[in-house]
C-alpha cells in the first residue's frame, strides 16, 4: 500500500536509513540503476517534498532533485519565499526506471508494485523527520502519500490529510513545467506552481 500503511524501516537516522537502503531489491528497479538515490535535506526539516524517481543526472550523481528539475524546483521555491534549508527533497521510487533508446536512458513511469514496495523508505523518511507536512509532486508522489484520494488536475493547491493527519500540499511536478516550456500557457503554469508553494508558508 501507500506510505501510510507502512512501518518502515527501524533505523533511528536518516543516515542509517539511506545506508541501509544501499543493498534494497524490495522491487527488480536495483538490476538497471546505478545506485539508490536516498532522500536529501537538514534532520531539522519541517517541509518533505516528494518527487516521483530519480531522473538520469540523479541517478548518476545519487542525489536528488540536482538536475533540471530541481534546479527549476529550487527557483520556484525562492520566488515563493520558502526557506529551502526547511526542506527534505525525496522520491516516492529510490532507483531510476527507464527504457535504453540507443545512447540514452529515457524516463519511464514506476508501476504500483514499485511505488508500493518503495513506500518503506518514503515511510521510514517521514517517521524520522517528523515534517509540519510534505508536498506531493505529481500523480505518483500523491498516490505515494495519500493513496487513491488524490487527484492532482482536481485537487492541486489544495492540503489533504493522510491517514496518520499529516497534511499533504498536493501540486504538480516539476518536470511536467518543462515538458510545458514551449506552450502559450507557460509563464501562467509556473505563476501557479509558485503560487501552490507560496501556501506552504502557512505551515512554517
Ligand atoms: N524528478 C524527480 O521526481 N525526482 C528527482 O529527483 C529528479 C527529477
Amino acid at each position: 500500500g501507500p506510505a501510510f500503511e507502512n512501518n518502515g524501516s527501524d533505523a533511528r537516522s536518516i543516515g542509517n536509513a539511506a545506508e541501509e537502503a544501499e543493498g534494497c531489491t524490495r522491487c527488480d528497479l536495483y538490476k538497471n540503476a546505478t545506485q539508490v538515490v536516498f532522500g536529501e535535506g537538514p534532520a531539522k526539516a519541517q517541509v518533505v517534498f516528494v518527487g516521483e524517481q530519480p531522473g538520469d543526472k540523479e541517478d548518476l550523481a545519487g542525489k536528488p532533485f540536482i538536475g533540471p528539475a530541481g534546479k527549476l524546483l529550487d527557483h520556484c521555491l525562492e520566488e515563493a519565499g520558502v526557506d529551502r534549508d526547511l526542506c527534505y527533497v525525496t522520491n516516492a521510487v529510490k532507483h531510476f526506471k527507464f527504457a535504453p533508446r540507443g545512447k540514452r536512458r529515457i524516463h519511464a513511469k514506476p508501476n504500483i508494485g514499485e511505488i508500493q514496495a518503495c513506500a518503506f523508505w518514503l515511510a521510514t523518511e517521514l517517521r524520522l523527520l517528523k515534517p509540519k507536512l510534505a508536498v506531493a509532486l505529481g500523480a505518483t508522489a500523491a498516490y505515494a502519500l495519500l493513496g487513491k484520494q488524490a487527484k492532482v488536475t482536481r485537487d492541486r493547491g489544495t492540503f489533504l490529510s493522510a491517514p496518520t493527519g499529516l497534511p499533504i500540499l498536493v501540486t504538480i511536478h516539476p518536470s511536467a513545467l518543462l515538458r510545458s516550456m514551449d506552450q502559450p500557457d507557460a509563464e501562467l503554469n509556473r505563476a501557479r506552481f509558485v503560487e501552490d508553494l507560496r501556501k506552504i508558508r502557512e505551515y512554517l
